[in-house]
């Protein structure tokens, strides 16, 4: 008998594994080095800043940012959108006892946009106003010139917040025109790119992106705890501290200091976590397939699984082409049944309008007893609720669905062994129900 595989399919969350590189370089640094960068002249502490500092390149890199210095490091992508939403606010409303302000979010956002804005609100009344824009129910796309109207609604509008890709439906949102709106406009422009770095192509240069949160752990496959925020330079006189403290630098200041990085990097770093995730972009750098390399590999390896998945559940019509290539896209729809009775996809068909993120509902189970199942017969590790996006999920009528997210390490057979359980529990589910 085949042992039950543990096939991981929870990488929206966080990604697993990691690259061996990954782990290999946080060892090196625990047990070589240890030293804390940028807090010391002896070579332990001056290599592990160099590390750091290599980290911080790459990712600026990564991003076509315009400079290092101005990639802050964070504990995850709620800090760094705490950060940006706190910093932004804080900056317009400290600088003037009337000053108020207005935000534009999506309902497409995840908790971790809603509750620090929503606590903003709450501190700050009558001075802080948001202004929630849908996303069309046909395609899960926000509408750009919705936004438009949103910021032109009022003279205090001073950002919008966008989801790069929904963790729910995995649709990727039309950021390019939104960023010119912004910058049209005169707002400042903040991407959570939760789910797109390490998965899509991301230029903070050409979406227009002022502020670009992430995360270290999930697409770049760093470990757990690390997280950025990307500042255009300039913006940093706008944004405001919302935590200071050592710097190992100008330590005579008794106030923070203003250069980047160290404005918005109080204390030690975590440069373990950092050094791993040093390797991490190195190895999406370096990633390969079907003649790609890189953030382009990572795509098409993304899509041709999640064609596989699709047209293996009778979504789409087509198999994977071999290469990974798109196959016939059909129109992006929010919610679609495929050739299972019972089993609903919330999410668009055309694998080049999402990233790797696979939300479905089997009529009749609830979703955490289905992830129990899944887990306990067939070694699928999928996740159940409403994936911190509860605004998402009420638009598409959803009170919680299961959601199978992809990673590089994910093979074709892994998918189709994923897909042979979604229709065996779909099919048990209604001869018992
Ligand atoms: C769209 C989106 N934004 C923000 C977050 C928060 O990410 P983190 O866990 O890195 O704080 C997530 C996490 O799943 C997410 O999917």
């Amino acid at each position: 008998m085949t042992p039950m595989p543990r096939l991981y399919f929870d990488n929206a969350a966080t990604s697993s594994p990691k690259p061996q590189a990954v782990i290999d370089a946080m060892v090196d640094y625990a047990t070589r080095l240890g030293g804390s960068p940028g807090r010391g002249s002896y070579f332990e502490a001056r290599e592990a800043a160099r590390l750091v500092r290599r980290c911080r390149e790459r990712i600026n890199d990564l991003v076509n940012g315009e400079d290092p210095d101005h990639i802050i490091f964070t504990l995850n992508t709620s800090d760094a959108l705490n950060l940006a939403i706190r910093g932004v606010v804080l900056g317009v409303l400290e600088s003037d006892p009337r000053a108020t302000a207005h935000i534009v979010t999506t309902e497409l956002d995840h908790n971790s946009v809603l509750r620090p804005l929503n606590a903003l609100i709450e501190r700050h009344p009558g001075r802080l106003a948001q202004t929630r824009v849908p996303a069309d129910p046909a395609t899960g796309r926000v509408d750009p010139d919705d936004i438009r109207r949103a910021v032109g609604a009022r003279s205090d509008t001073v950002l919008v917040a966008l989801n790069h890709a929904s963790n729910v439906t995995g649709v990727i949102q039309p950021a390019a025109e939104v960023g010119a709106v912004c910058r049209a406009q005169g707002v400042l422009f903040l991407l959570d790119a939760a789910q797109s770095l390490g998965h899509l192509p991301v230029d903070v240069r050409a979406l227009g992106a002022d502020l670009l949160a992430f995360p270290g752990h999930k697409g770049l496959l760093g470990p757990s705890g690390t997280g950025g925020l990307s500042i255009r330079p300039g913006v940093e006189l706008r944004l405001a501290t919302v935590r200071e403290g050592g710097t190992g630098s100008q330590s005579d200041l008794d106030v923070q200091p203003e250069t980047m990085p160290d404005k918005y990097e109080p204390g030690s770093v975590n440069a373990m976590g950092l050094i791993g995730l040093s390797e991490g972009v190195q190895f999406l750098n370096e990633f390969r397939f079907a003649g790609l390399v890189g953030i382009a590999a990572l795509r098409a390896h993304e899509v041709a699984l999640m064609h596989e998945l699709l047209s293996t559940l009778g979504f789409i019509p087509t198999p994977s082409p071999p290469g990974g290539g798109l196959g016939r896209g059909t129109p992006a729809l929010a919610r679609e049944s495929g050739s299972i009775p019972g089993l609903t996809l919330h999410g668009p068909l055309d694998p080049s309008r999402r990233v790797g993120v696979f939300t479905f509902s089997i009529d009749g189970l609830d979703p955490h007893e289905a992830a129990a199942i899944l887990e306990s017969e067939f070694g699928v590790l999928a996740r159940a609720g409403i994936h911190c996006a509860p605004l998402a999920h009420r638009a598409l009528g959803s009170t919680g669905a299961l959601r199978l997210s992809l990673g590089p390490f994910l093979t074709v057979d892994d998918v189709r062994h994923a897909a042979g359980a979604l229709r065996e529990l779909a099919a048990s589910t209604r001869v018992y129900s």
